[in-house]
């Protein structure tokens, strides 16, 4: 049910995105928006959570398009498959979780020995992930660094090569037996002075794309902050307080733990003492540029990641609430809540926008039923209807 309901959500998605997506759709789709100043890894936490590398990552302004990404937790199938013995029950499995020490997962930790190669980010001929653009339909990316030259080239092709921005999305849907079905949207980071051929308002025209995702009540923020800089300074953690006053749907990501001077820690902001929020702090580490020019593999930065909040006296006692397999789990859960109490109001938009394409089409005569309009309105009638049956399921839930 769980799988199936966010499923419904990405489909709607892309059905709705010719009625221009993005920041545009009509409907206001549940997902989680990745906000914070520039290089405070909001990325590199994506392509952790994701467990491949796919993302242009790095100093500067790397990201300057937002990438509306749906994770499609896909159960393999086959013999000899990955995801062989794990339930057919809808739960979510995922690699990551795999790792947390918190989850009681031993069958998956069996499979995990089964089957070592994942996650390292080197079984770009393993056909049981890929990824797939909106604006490549049908085109299969099973080579994930593919993936990051064709966001780059997609970037490029609409900005320009020298660090400009487009509030344009890409829309991105990877497919694997080791994501949770998740939609992120990663944005680009707030930033004061323009560099390149940059406009002298850029600080404002990030603000207003960025404002324009978040904003939105269905919108989660996921603001992502430099342990290693001040969280009262945090501009991205204040445009989420704008919008969000109450703290109710931000949910904080302390990156770069690993670089906070000797003898501090980020425990008085996980307890809620600088400033709260409802869904709390996860702080994680995430790869360093050295890192990544020495291609470490996401499951030793996995490894180490969780080494460190283990051993640091500082985390130890709390190590099953750190690290990116925890982080991936709340998001997944804080979603699902989410949409369950969106479900009302976004199938209630659905059909308004539903009727509204009716009239239209009637208006302009049958001899338009053939057009994509009318592609469109049938995929709208089928969502529509999917979601009647959605609801009268979880009605049925609720009542019994
Ligand atoms: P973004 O601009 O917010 O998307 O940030 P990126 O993900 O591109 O990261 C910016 C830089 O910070 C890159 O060089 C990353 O390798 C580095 N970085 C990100 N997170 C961490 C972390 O947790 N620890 C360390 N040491 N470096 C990090
Ligand atoms: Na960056
Ligand atoms: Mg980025």
């Amino acid at each position: 049910m769980d799988e199936h309901l966010i499923s419904t959500i990405n489909k709607l998605q892309d059905a709705l995105a010719p009625l221009g997506g993005g920041s545009q759709s009509p409907i206001d789709l549940p997902q989680i928006t990745v906000v914070g100043s520039q290089s405070s890894g909001k990325s590199s936490v994506l392509e952790n959570i994701v467990g491949r590398d796919f993302l242009p990552r790095g100093t500067g302004i790397v990201t300057r398009r937002p990438l509306v990404l749906q994770l499609i937790n896909r159960r393999a199938h086959g013999s000899g498959s990955a995801a062989k013995g794990k339930d057919s029950t809808g739960s979510v499995s995922n690699e990551l979780l795999d790792l947390d020490i918190s989850d009681n997962s031993s069958e998956k930790k069996t499979d995990n020995k089964k089957d070592p190669g994942h996650l390292n980010g080197q079984s770009e001929d393993n056909k049981e992930e890929w990824g797939e653009f909106l604006h490549l339909p049908g085109k299969k990316f099973y080579n994930f660094d593919e993936i990051r030259q064709e966001i780059v080239k997609e970037t490029d092709k609409v900005t320009g090569a020298n660090s400009g921005i487009s509030p344009v999305p890409i829309n991105l849907r990877i497919y694997s037996p080791h994501v949770l079905t998740l939609t992120l949207v990663d944005l680009p980071g707030l930033t004061k002075v323009p560099v390149g051929d940059q406009p002298v308002d850029i600080e404002k025209q990030i603000k207003d794309m960025l404002l324009k995702y978040i904003s939105k009540p269905n919108a989660i923020i996921l603001s992502v902050n430099a342990a290693n800089t001040d969280l009262a300074n945090s501009d991205g953690l204040k445009l989420a307080r704008e919008v969000d006053p109450e703290g109710t749907r931000t949910i904080g990501v302390l990156t770069k733990v690993d670089l906070m001077d000797q003898g501090t820690d980020v425990i008085d902001i996980l307890a809620g003492r600088v400033i709260p929020l409802r869904y709390g702090y996860i702080p994680v580490i995430n790869r360093g540029q050295k890192d990544i020019e020495h291609k470490k593999t996401i499951r030793d930065a996995l490894k180490d990641e969780k080494d460190f909040f283990e051993s640091h006296s500082s985390y130890s006692s709390k190590a099953q609430y750190c690290g990116t397999p925890y982080l991936a789990k709340k998001l997944n859960s804080i979603l699902l809540h989410h949409i369950r109490q969106t479900l009302p109001d976004i199938k209630g938009k659905i059909e308004a926008t539903l009727k509204k394409y009716q009239q239209e089409l009637m208006n302009l005569g049958p001899e338009t039923m053939d057009s994509a309009s009318s592609v469109v309105l049938s995929m709208i009638t089928d969502f529509s209807n999917e979601y009647n049956g959605i609801l009268d399921g979880e009605a049925k839930e609720i009542s019994s």
